[in-house]
């Protein structure tokens, strides 16, 4: 066994060279194994890992710590040999974070500009100029404010939108008005015109945005999800749709994804959906931040960004 252990990457096929080339530049002295050609098993201590198989873990017996290839872990909780008591790390880099920013301002300008109608007028032939709502007349819901949500609010605050935010604890953003747990959510939902999902699935979030959340929103409301799928319950979103309640949605993800190819999302009017692109990770920056937590590892000192189970994310 080598000395320094070895890292197992599993990608997605198509991004394996640009994540393999990412690695040799950070990590030129770790032996990177590809799954599923593990070769030794005894030899990896660190994996870094998307959408591991249901077997993947088992005999990796000198597994140190799992990296999530995403910011969302929950792809690993899935996986039924997902070893107890090694400690996970979720994906914190630049690009992703700008990425989902990137994301969220599109889809928010697409509501508040009204390029929703104008793309139905044209396809109708139709010339019409509906009024022009200041930013600062439009206001933005964000629920998590974490990595993504506080990126995200930074660059909408910039653009002078109304920000709300609701969270688990109370934040102090400039810009933004904090909410915090169930007891306020009520208030966050009464207030706010386009939500914007940016919350981890977790056992308290599952199908959080049902019914019940969907109609406390004012009628007419936008909803932008790009969280996970299963944070909504799905055929709750397609009747407050299909009534009007919701105006509007850009989902990115999905229960299942890829998404069944006979869902209604895909050819509901008032749905924009993208096939889980709000951010990726870019593997330069990723294995960078990869590195600089193996060389803490190394070290003796604390991994940056280790999933909390207890509190779920
Ligand atoms: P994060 O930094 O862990 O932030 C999570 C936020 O959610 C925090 O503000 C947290 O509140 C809040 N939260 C968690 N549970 C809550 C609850 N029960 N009630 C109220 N607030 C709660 O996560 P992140 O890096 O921003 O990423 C968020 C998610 O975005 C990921 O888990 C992933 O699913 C998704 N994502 C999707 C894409 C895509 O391409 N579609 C790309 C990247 C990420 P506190 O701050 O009070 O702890
Ligand atoms: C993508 O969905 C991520 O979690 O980074």
């Amino acid at each position: 066994m080598s000395g320094a252990g070895a890292l197992l990457l599993k990608i997605d096929e198509h991004r394996v060279a640009a994540w393999t080339a990412a690695l040799a530049d950070a990590l030129p002295d770790m032996p990177i194994r590809i799954w599923p050609d593990i070769e030794d098993p005894n030899e990896i201590r660190y994996a870094l890992l998307w959408k591991p198989s249901a077997t993947l873990f088992e005999g990796l017996e000198s597994l140190e710590v799992i990296f999530s290839v995403g910011a969302g872990f929950d792809h690993l909780l899935a996986c039924p040999t997902l070893p107890a008591g090694i400690p996970v790390v979720r994906m914190v880099e630049p690009e992703l974070t700008a990425g989902m920013a990137e994301y969220v301002v599109f889809n928010v300008l697409r509501y508040h500009r009204r390029m929703d109608q104008y793309q139905h007028f044209q396809r109708q032939g139709v010339w019409q100029v509906l009024d022009q709502i200041p930013a600062h007349d439009t206001t933005v819901g964000i629920m998590g404010l974490g990595v993504m949500g506080v990126a995200s609010a930074r660059v909408l605050a910039c653009m002078n939108y109304r920000l709300l935010g609701w969270s688990r604890t109370r934040k102090t953003i400039p810009g933004l008005q904090s909410f915090v747990g169930t007891e306020e959510l009520g208030q966050f939902l009464a207030q706010t015109r386009i939500l914007v999902i940016l919350l981890p699935l977790s056992r308290d979030t599952r199908k959080l945005i049902d019914r019940d959340v969907l109609r406390q929103l004012p009628r007419g409301a936008f909803l932008i999800n790009a969280g996970r799928g299963e944070l909504v319950n799905q055929p709750d979103l397609i009747e407050a749709l299909d009534s009007g309640q919701i105006a509007g949605a850009a989902l990115d993800v999905f229960d299942d994804e890829p998404l069944p190819s006979e869902h209604r999302f895909w050819r509901h009017p008032t749905v924009a959906l993208t096939p889980h692109i709000a951010s990726l990770t870019n593997p330069p920056t990723a294995v960078e931040f990869v590195a600089e937590n193996i060389e803490r590892h190394r070290a003796g000192h604390p991994l940056r960004y280790v999933v909390d189970f207890e509190r779920g994310y």
